[in-house]
């Protein structure tokens, strides 16, 4: 019901602009919560999570995989999109249906209509793990946005701008958290801070995180 009489909290906005071509839109995946939580077993079952290492040697610490048609990879051969998996040789498992269907929507309520990603790569970060300020750059055209998703523990995801000197905003993502980011901001600079220690009921001392990219 409306708050008629003006006494209760204002709600907290469900959209926020984090400036030109980014927009969070809090809490987007949470209808679907069941149903990506089984589409994420499903593919990490097939694809387990690993630690890639950096093509500078050093091992990674957020543990990743990938599910669509390409998975972003890195080794001592350098960052690319591969249609396989190097631990199986075999194609990444397929995208679940409500994985396309979550990335596509955000990015239309974003203003990105047409976004249909052939890549999904899946972050795992346990307390910690880190992801220091990097530009997401080994997609072929930059005309398609990012569409991220954030699942289980919060997390202080950083967003700068074209330089990695730009200032950088800090933006605490929550479970179900869609951000999505193109057009004047598709090559900002980004990244997460050291995960804290805690416990999510879903998904226990971990955060979950899906990037949608369009990669080819
Ligand atoms: C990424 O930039 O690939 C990850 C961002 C995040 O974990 O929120
Ligand atoms: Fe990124």
């Amino acid at each position: 019901m409306d708050d008629l009489f003006g006494d209760d909290p204002p709600a907290e906005p469900r959209r926020e602009e984090l400036g030109e071509g980014a927009v969070l839109l809090r809490g987007r995946a949470l209808t679907d919560e069941a149903a990506l939580l089984d589409g994420l077993e499903a593919v990490i079952a097939e694809a387990p999570f690993r630690h890639m290492v950096t093509p500078g040697g050093f091992e990674m610490s957020v543990a990743m995989s990938n599910c669509g048609p390409f998975g972003w990879v890195t080794d001592r051969r350098g960052y690319r999109y591969q249609a396989e998996d190097p631990l199986s040789g075999k194609p990444w498992p397929e995208m679940p249906d409500v994985f396309r269907d979550l990335a596509e929507g955000a990015a239309v309520e974003a203003g990105y209509p047409g976004f249909t990603p052939d890549a999904c790569l899946i972050n795992c970060y346990q307390p910690g793990a880190r992801m220091s300020l990097h530009q997401d750059k080994d997609e072929h055209d930059f005309v398609h946005p990012i569409v991220s998703v954030s699942l289980g523990l919060a997390a202080m995801f950083q967003f700068g701008g074209m330089k990695r000197s730009d200032p950088v905003r800090r933006i605490p993502l929550l479970h179900g958290d869609v951000v999505v980011w193109g057009g004047p901001s598709r090559l900002f600079y980004h990244g997460v801070l050291a995960l804290k220690d805690g416990n999510h009921p879903k998904l226990g001392a971990r955060r979950i995180n899906l990037t949608f990219r369009r990669a080819q």
